[in-house]
């Protein structure tokens, strides 16, 4: 099902989306934040499988920041059991599919279970060309002061010199190593923050604002976030 016409209004090849406002949805129907997640991550499906259609090339989600640990237990856990079925459908479909997956954000704190289920799924997806990226255990900040001690490291081993550094040779440090920077970033639920997101690969992002919870995101909705990016004049700085 494609309700835009890609021929005329090309989707960008990376798009970001934070995916914010389970918990209102919830919420608005006297539901436990649990019961937002759930419906969340059925809207990422919907969304995935539209973007493969459209012949998105990479889709970025924040699944998990690094400042989530803070939330309540019963729902952090929540949201890693989520995940965890995910990836195990995921795994089981993995031929079918063909989508490769890679995970960006330090995966130690995970549980090993779930870890093993993200290091398999990368592993065995390696040859498929269509991308999800999923933001777990994530923060922008973070991201770049390992990348930062990962380089510095290099120098005090004698592999790097610190005149070498460019901007291309530090993206090789970051999670996102060989994925080009998102064109588009969507952030739905009235929200207008970048919430520690990408923050090295926004630099000339388009960001999308909706008013939308990301539990009711639609296809539709991702339509307009693209007419949206495709009215907007991209000047990466010139004139
Ligand atoms: C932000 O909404 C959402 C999260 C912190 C978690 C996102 C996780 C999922 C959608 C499930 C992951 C699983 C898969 C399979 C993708 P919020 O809770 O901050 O919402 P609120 O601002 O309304 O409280």
């Amino acid at each position: 099902m494609a309700f835009i016409d890609s021929n005329v209004l090309p989707p960008p090849r990376h798009i970001a989306i934070i995916m914010d406002g389970n918990g209102r949805w919830a919420k608005k129907r006297g539901l436990p934040r649990t019961a937002g997640h759930a419906a969340g991550a059925e809207s990422f499906r919907r969304i995935a499988n539209y973007c493969r259609t459209l012949g998105v090339e990479y889709l970025t989600v924040y699944a998990f920041s690094t400042e989530n640990w803070r939330r309540s237990q019963e729902e952090v856990a929540g949201i890693m059991k989520l995940l965890h079925r995910y990836l195990l459908e995921a795994l089981a479909d993995m031929e079918k599919n063909r989508v490769r997956f890679r995970f960006f954000g330090d995966l130690s704190r995970l549980s090993p279970e779930l870890r093993q289920l993200c290091l398999d799924a990368e592993s065995r997806s390696e040859e498929y060309d269509v991308q999800v990226n999923f933001c777990l255990n994530y923060g922008g900040r973070d991201e770049i002061v390992r990348a930062a001690k990962a380089f510095s490291q290099d120098v005090a081993d004698g592999k790097r010199r610190p005149g070498e550094l460019s901007e291309a040779l530090f993206s090789q440090y970051l999670y996102s190593a060989d994925v080009p920077d998102p064109e588009l970033i969507i952030r739905p639920s009235g929200e207008k923050r970048t919430s520690n997101f990408l923050l090295w690969q926004s630099a000339y992002s388009e960001y999308v604002f909706m008013n939308v919870l990301w539990p009711d995101f639609t296809p539709k909705d991702l339509d307009q976030a693209i007419e949206e990016y495709h009215r907007r004049n991209r000047r990466f700085g010139g004139t």
